[in-house]
């Protein structure tokens, strides 16, 4: 079953929504299910200032959309470029198996988005 962490973060998800001016955005699709995941970023001082996303998944893809915005949010971004799916799941203390692969999209995701920002940069 879910732990009482994916339940928080699928009832009250944190950060969800999109940044109009955003400075990054990425979007992944899970090849297994075809779920979408959509990752906007605000950059300031080599710092992540704001984030945000939208998520058209199930529970589970939400509550790790929701965990990967808290994780991010604030850290360099060197420190989020290190954020894994891994640890995504170890922070919402763990999935059910079979929920597993809706982990990989999180972590995907937030990278992409800081990738766009890098390229944006240049
Ligand atoms: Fe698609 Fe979970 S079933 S991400």
């Amino acid at each position: 079953m879910y732990s009482k962490k994916v339940m928080d973060h699928f009832m009250h998800p944190r950060n969800v929504g999109e940044i109009k001016d955003a400075d990054g955005i990425g979007e992944v699709g899970n090849p297994v299910c075809g779920d979408l995941m959509t990752f906007y970023i605000k950059v300031e001082n080599n710092k992540i200032k704001d984030v945000k996303f939208k998520t058209f998944g199930c529970g589970a893809a939400i509550a790790v959309s929701s965990m990967v915005s808290e994780l991010a949010k604030g850290k360099t971004i060197e420190e989020a470029m290190k954020v894994t799916n891994k640890m995504v799941v170890g922070k919402l203390d763990g999935l059910p198996s079979q929920k597993l692969h809706c982990s990989n999209l999180g972590a995907d995701a937030l990278h992409k988005a800081i990738k766009n920002y890098l390229e944006k940069k240049k």
